[in-house]
């Protein structure tokens, strides 16, 4: 399975091998525009290292915790934005072009822009795409899901928080999985504080996605987030993860898992950054920024109108 998915990787440069597994096609994509020179950048921004794999997370001062509401403020507004332009037909570079513009617009940095060198602002993952999808020229079709995560930096710190939108109407199915990856998350979200076992939040995911009939992706993790994009811990959203990690307050990390229709098995495209499911099932993601209170945790990146019924996904129409 492994080989006949990068020999399609190889095809869709080339333009053909089209819907082999899955339905999403390699498309064009095309550099980001400029970040003006006046918005501050993270250290990685023109040497695309970002230093040592996750580094220990430390705790924040009052003033970084401002900060990451501030900045956590941003992305939660650039992926509201990014809702409201999901369509058919809308490209996904198109997206990436607006929601670039609010993020420089709102004097911050896209933090994937040259991240180990991701070419553009957001992440873009359509169907089978499981995370870090390039934002490209493939028109998005009616049933289509798509993930876009939003990362910003902003004051000094990143603010992470990614959703998936119905493009259209998707089948019954589909909503299912983006509803139950919803729902995994808010229930992980509900048991976190002080004291938490981190591995705890992977054992509570994997409940919700199971009892779904759902697989979750084992490759990716949370992490800790501030003034550095990615520290420990390393947030694991499936059951077992051995991690002996806890919470801590006054610190802030993510969690996004990844539910996956059928196997939550994953590959990589031929571009070094794609990951889409091996075997071609639809994907979705949600992720959140949280601050660590004495009695749990705020969701910084918190979305308007999210509890209320039915806008898991929207647009709503
Ligand atoms: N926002 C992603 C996360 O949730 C990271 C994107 S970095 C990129 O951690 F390089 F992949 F774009
Ligand atoms: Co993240
Ligand atoms: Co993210």
């Amino acid at each position: 399975m492994a080989s006949k998915m990068i020999r399609r990787g190889a095809a869709s440069w080339l333009g053909f091998g089209r819907k082999q597994v899955g339905s999403v096609v390699r498309g064009t994509s095309r550099p980001a525009p400029p970040v003006p020179p006046h918005v501050p950048r993270p250290p990685y921004a023109d040497s695309g290292n970002p230093g040592a794999y996750m580094p220990d997370i430390t705790e924040l001062t009052d003033e970084q915790v401002l900060a990451m509401r501030q900045a956590s403020a941003v992305a939660k507004d650039v992926l509201h934005l990014a809702g409201s332009l999901v369509r058919p037909g809308t490209t996904t570079l198109e997206i990436d072009d607006a929601l670039h513009a609010a993020t420089v617009e709102a004097g911050a940095y896209p933090s994937p822009l040259n991240y180990r060198g991701f070419p553009r602002s957001t992440c873009t993952s359509v169907n089978e795409v499981v995370c870090h999808g390039i934002p490209d020229d493939r028109p998005l079709e009616d049933g289509d899901i798509i993930s876009i995560d939003v990362s910003v930096f902003y004051n000094g710190v990143h603010g992470d928080t990614c959703r998936t939108f119905f493009c259209g109407k998707p089948d019954d199915a589909t909503r299912e999985l983006v509803t139950t990856t919803k729902h995994a998350l808010d229930a992980a979200i509900a048991e976190c504080g002080p004291g938490v076992p981190v591995a705890h939040i992977g054992d509570v995911i994997e409940q919700v996605a199971s009892r779904g009939g759902f697989g979750t992706v084992h490759d990716f993790v949370g992490h800790g987030i501030g003034p550095v994009f990615h520290t420990r811990p390393q947030v694991y959203h499936f059951a077992g993860s051995g991690s002996s990690e806890v919470l801590k307050e006054g610190t802030c990390f993510t969690i996004e898992p990844m539910l996956t229709a059928a196997s939550p098995k994953v590959t990589l495209w031929r571009d070094g950054w794609t990951v889409v499911t091996a075997d071609g099932g639809r994907s979705a993601q949600f992720e959140h920024t949280l601050l660590v209170t004495p009695s749990g945790v705020d969701v910084l990146t918190a979305y308007p109108g999210e509890h209320e019924p039915d806008v898991g996904a929207g647009p709503v129409e």
